[in-house]
């Protein structure tokens, strides 16, 4: 090829690559303000920046308030099982490195750079060639990073992926601060509960069931968490563990650095007692005592007790304080069970399956208050259910499956119980 026709094509090709640019941007910029949903928001972004540069796998890493850790917001791709779970250090790994530093990566061709050795990933046998990391810079700070793994088509990445991968996370970013959509102040990560590899079996007659093969988990201060799964999954058997209420066949539950699985029954009623507050898909209110006396019962053995006229409050029913359980709706009677459960301000209230009796604007109307109550009072909040929208409200979803954990994930940007629909 003459100069002359070199130069021609090197410009054409530039001039196509500018194009390519300008159009991702115009696309990502005009999706962006169409929505209104944060979680929304974020996943186009990365939708369309992993179409941008033909990339096979995608992260938006956001990191909490504390600047202490990222955690993987949004994971598109097929590596993404069992990451959920992950949380980096800030300052770790090449998106922690990017948070920190507000400076962008490339790894080109991980083959040939000395820095990555080992891109092979045993658990998920993905195999890394490729890499770009990106920090999400608002005016103030950097608020994660986005990262985009290894072209679709097998080649490598090229600066200019780089350039545009830049321009898009920083609308992201900037889309971020417009809508205001602040992180939580915190990410507790004070642990209350501590699971490890607990197992629950049923004898039945002959057969034994499993219903819990193997849970690890922890319960942290004044989250809101769903547990989700199917029905006989074991939601209710993990609840009744956290409440007290059961015994573990075998592993550890450890609260406040007591051990649980080896407390005696006179621990276990002071637990069940002190810590906890139950809530029931029926409500179990006793039929012959009014709205008040059902609650005041549950306040007799605490300790620094709620008035009954102010948990009333809290649930929207003073006036029917001398109304008996018959008497009400069942709405009325599940915000009565409520109360009933955090007149002795419980640290945790467990709720299995809070609105299963409810129709669906009564149980919307139930969840605004458990919300209501997990940001307010600072308590952990437990909803088991087997319906997934409810996922949206939590900052934490643990997902279940036949007597296990097969999901966890993380909602920095929790949808308020008002909005969520299904
Ligand atoms: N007291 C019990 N005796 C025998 N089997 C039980 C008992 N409680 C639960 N199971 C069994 O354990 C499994 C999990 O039940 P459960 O925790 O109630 O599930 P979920 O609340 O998710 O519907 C199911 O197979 C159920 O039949
Ligand atoms: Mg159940």
């Amino acid at each position: 090829m003459d100069p002359k026709e070199a130069e021609a094509d090197f410009m054409a090709q530039r001039n196509n690559d500018r194009l390519r640019n300008l159009e991702s941007v115009w696309q990502v910029t005009s999706q962006l303000q169409v929505s209104n949903n944060p979680e929304e928001v974020l996943d186009i972004a990365l939708t369309q920046a992993m179409i941008a540069v033909n990339a096979e796998s995608g992260t938006i890493w956001l990191s909490d308030k504390d600047g202490e850790f990222i955690y993987p917001y949004l994971l598109h791709g097929p590596n993404i099982r069992g990451m959920e779970n992950l949380r980096q250090r800030i300052g770790e790994g090449i998106a922690g490195w990017v948070t920190q530093n507000s400076r962008s990566q490339i790894v080109i061709d991980t083959s040939s750079d000395p820095r990555w050795t080992s891109w092979y990933d045993s658990h998920t046998g993905y195999v890394t060639r490729s890499i770009i990391c990106v920090p999400l810079l608002t005016a103030n700070s950097c608020i994660g990073s986005l990262q985009v793994l290894n072209k679709q088509d097998d080649t490598l990445f090229t600066e200019l992926d780089l350039m545009l991968c830049e321009d898009l996370a920083a609308l992201i970013a900037m889309t971020v601060e417009k809508r205001g959509l602040v992180m939580k102040e915190t990410v507790q990560r004070e642990t209350l509960i501590h699971l490890e590899e607990v197992t629950k079996t049923y004898q039945m007659g002959e057969v034994l069931v499993e219903a819990l093969r193997g849970i690890s988990i922890d319960i942290y201060k004044g989250e809101l968490l769903v547990i989700l799964g199917a029905s006989g999954c074991g939601k209710s058997t993990i609840l009744n563990i956290l409440g007290g209420m059961d015994k573990v066949s075998s592993g550890k539950i450890v609260v406040n650095n007591r051990d649980l699985s080896r407390a005696n029954e006179k621990e276990l009623t002071n637990y069940r007692k002190d810590e906890i507050g139950f809530v029931f898909q029926f409500y179990n209110l006793v039929p012959d005592l009014t709205a008040g006396e059902n609650i005041a019962l549950a306040a007799e053995l605490a300790h620094h007790p709620l008035s009954v006229d102010e948990v009333l409050q809290e649930v929207g029913l003073l006036h029917k304080k001398n109304h008996f359980p018959s008497q009400m709706s069942g709405g009325e009677q599940q915000r009565i069970s409520i109360a009933r459960a955090i007149i002795k301000r419980p640290r945790i209230l467990l709720c299995d399956e809070p609105t299963g009796a409810l129709d669906y604007q009564t149980g919307k109307s139930i969840l605004v208050l458990l919300e209501k109550i997990a940001r307010n009072s600072g308590n952990s909040v437990i909803i088991v259910t087997h319906n997934a929208a409810f996922g949206t409200m939590a900052d934490r979803v643990l997902k279940m499956r036949s007597g296990r954990l097969i999901e966890t994930i993380n909602n920095p940007f929790p949808v308020p119980a008002e909005k969520i629909e299904w």
